[in-house]
Order: C-alpha cells, then sequence, then structure tokens
C-alpha cells in the first residue's frame, strides 16, 4: 500500500535521476587533472584496483557488475556514499553470499573504503569511484537486489536542496533498478531525508514496510544493523536515528 509520511502532497518523478544535470561523469586519469599530485588520494586510489574499480571503467561493467566479483553470480547490493567504508566491509563480511559494491565520490574516501574492504578480507566487496548523480551509467534495470543509504546529505538548510540525492528522481531510479523483492535500506539523521523517499515511492511500485523513529530506542527495520560512522556521532550527541525499510513489488 502506497505510505506517505511526511504529509505532503507527492512529487512526480522524472524518468531518470539527472536529467537536470548537464554534464556527463565520467572521470579522468590522474595527469588529466590540471594539478595531479594536489590530491594523494587520487593516484593512491587506482593502485587499490581492486577493490576499486576507477571511474572511467566503472560504466563497463553496466549489466554485468558480477563479472567485477569473484562470484558472479551472487545477487548484488548496493551502498551510496560509504564514508569510510565501516558498513560496506562489515555488511560484505557478515554476507560473504552477496556481492557488495559501494559508489563514492570522494578520492580520499575511496581509497579508506578500500582499506576496510581489504582489512576484512571481503573478497566479495568492491568500491566504484563515481558520482551517484550519474548512477543511470551503471546499472541496467533490475540488476540490483539491495540498495542501502546511509546518513545522505548532510545539508539540512534549504539552501543545500538542489545538492540533495534523497529525492524523487532517486525513488524512481530505485524502482527501475531493484528487482522485485529487493529493498531499500535507509538511514539518517534527519527525517525529511527519508520522508521525501518514501513519500515518492507511494506513487510507484515500490512499498513501504517500516518506518522507524528512534532506532535507538525501538531497533532497526532489519535484524543486521550496523552502525556506521556517522550513525555514532549521532549517537553520541543523543539525537534520534530515523531508519526507513521498503520493498520493490512483486
Ligand atoms: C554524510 S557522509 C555518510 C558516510 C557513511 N554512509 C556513514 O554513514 O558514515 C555522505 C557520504 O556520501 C558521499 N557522497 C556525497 N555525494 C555523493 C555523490 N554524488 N556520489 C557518491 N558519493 C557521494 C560523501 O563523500 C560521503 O562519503
Amino acid at each position: 500500500m502506497p505510505t506517505v509520511v511526511s504529509g505532503k502532497p507527492i512529487q512526480k518523478g522524472r524518468a531518470t535521476m539527472v536529467e537536470n544535470r548537464k554534464y556527463k561523469f565520467r572521470g579522468k586519469k590522474p595527469e588529466e587533472y590540471s594539478m595531479p599530485d594536489l590530491n594523494p588520494h587520487l593516484k593512491l586510489h587506482r593502485k587499490m584496483v581492486p577493490p576499486v574499480v576507477v571511474a572511467e571503467e566503472a560504466p563497463g561493467f553496466k549489466g554485468k557488475w558480477g563479472q567485477a566479483f569473484p562470484n558472479p553470480d551472487q545477487p548484488l547490493h548496493l551502498e551510496i556514499g560509504p564514508g569510510n567504508g565501516f558498513y560496506l566491509a562489515g555488511m560484505a563480511k557478515r554476507h560473504p553470499d552477496l556481492n557488495w559494491l559501494g559508489i563514492e565520490i570522494r578520492f580520499k574516501r575511496v581509497v579508506l573504503v578500500a582499506k576496510k574492504i581489504n582489512a576484512a578480507e571481503a573478497t566479495n566487496a568492491r568500491i566504484a569511484r563515481y558520482d551517484a548523480w550519474q548512477l543511470q551509467d551503471l546499472f541496467v534495470d533490475g540488476e540490483l537486489d539491495g540498495l542501502h543509504i546511509n546518513f545522505p546529505d548532510p545539508w539540512k538548510h534549504r539552501r543545500g536542496e538542489k545538492h540533495r540525492l534523497m529525492r524523487t528522481e532517486l525513488a524512481v531510479w530505485a524502482a527501475s533498478v531493484l528487482k522485485p523483492g529487493g529493498e531499500i535500506r535507509m538511514k539518517s539523521d534527519h527525517r525529511p531525508n527519508l520522508e521525501r523517499v518514501v513519500d515518492a515511492c507511494a506513487d510507484l511500485p515500490i512499498s513501504l514496510v517500516d518506518f522507524i523513529d528512534d532506532i535507538d530506542k525501538v531497533g532497526a527495520p532489519w535484524s543486521d544493523d550496523l552502525v556506521t560512522n556517522y550513525q555514532s556521532k549521532f549517537n553520541l550527541r543523543g539525537e534520534p536515528i530515523y531508519a526507513a525499510l521498503l520493498r520493490r513489488d512483486g
């Protein structure tokens, strides 16, 4: 059943996430940057392949991400913005029967995630340096078994609106790339971030399974939760953590 958790009218989604963007993200080689030595992580992330997938190679895996992993036939789970990689590497370690892919924009964080994956010896995890605004470059319809988004969009004020990934277009994209039965797991310290996506799903073949207002009091809507790096910061401040579990209809 469609559910609206914000009480606001549902926005109609567009077909892709990025029609309003003027550029096409492909990534660059170090020598193509004007100051390639400025960011040491830029060079380093290229030396960490695998588990790193560099930006210009990521679109080549579209529709065949299994080829990036030792066990190609395992279900594919995607985490957008894994940050330091604690969740991605931890979930990969917990679920060796699934393939885990992270998409992260910042070179330094790509390196951190790769280090976490290597330390965990999680051979079923990969981290692609890519822009989540360009996700339609990377996946065909029905390619994902799970989508995980933890503490995205740290802009609570209106002026950050244009940067927000958590919007109708993300829900529209998820409805096409998730397999029937595929799950979306989202956590945030900012309830409107989840509301926007959940409300958009009311208009899509995605159903809300559970919405939790304070997972420290009530527990997460899934049994195998891992506290992420940002989550532990909000926990220290005593702030509530919101979580939503959604499922692609069959
Ligand atoms: C607030 S941090 C949360 C990190 C982690 N998920 C956690 O809970 O600790 C948001 C993450 O999303 C990444 N990010 C932001 N915009 C992105 C984009 N357009 N594409 C890919 N990653 C992005 C940031 O670099 C950062 O690692």
